[in-house]
């Protein structure tokens, strides 16, 4: 049956599996970008990122927070969820220079200006080191769902 819960578990996890393939494709089009016109890459994997993460915060809330899942008090209990929102908040801190370095080259870019792209591996650095984070998410996140 199509419930507001089982849409919310399905945008969830289709979020996991675009954020996943997302963060890598960024990695590693920052890792080869040696000139601008290696940007749109980066940028394309971005767009991606961004739609999933947008997904992953909204659904998520509301499956905490909404009544749709076990309640507030449940999750606000559960260690696990603690833990997996401790590691999100890991991941923004993580995701805060590329997020605005990729900002500023976006509008760099549309103007035809220099940009700075030695930053670039470290930014590829900073993208990869997200994805042991996330995994290690999912498996809270099932431990979460399981009441452990
Ligand atoms: C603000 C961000 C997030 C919130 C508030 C949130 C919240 C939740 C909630 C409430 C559930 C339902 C648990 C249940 O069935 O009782 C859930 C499930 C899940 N979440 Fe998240 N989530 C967030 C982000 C993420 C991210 C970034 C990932 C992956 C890296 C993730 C992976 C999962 C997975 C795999 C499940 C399914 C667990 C299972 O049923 O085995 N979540 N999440």
């Amino acid at each position: 049956m199509l419930t507001a819960r089982f849409l919310l578990a399905v945008m969830h996890l289709l979020a996991l599996a675009i954020g996943i393939a997302a963060v890598y494709a960024r990695g590693r089009a920052l890792r080869r970008t040696t000139t601008a016109a290696d940007l749109p890459d980066v940028f394309h994997a971005d767009n991606w990122y961004g739609i999933a993460a947008l997904i992953w915060v909204g659904s998520g809330l509301w499956r905490a927070f909404g009544g749709v899942e076990k309640g507030s008090d449940h999750y606000l209990e559960s260690h696990w969820f603690i833990g997996k929102m401790g590691l999100f908040l890991l991941v923004l801190a993580l995701e805060l220079l590329p997020m605005i370095t990729l900002i500023r080259w976006r509008m760099a870019f549309k103007k035809y200006n220099a940009i700075p792209l030695e930053k670039a591996p470290l930014l590829a650095r900073l993208t990869f080191a997200q994805l042991p984070l996330l995994l290690l998410m999912v498996l809270m996140a099932a431990a979460m769902a399981r009441g452990f």
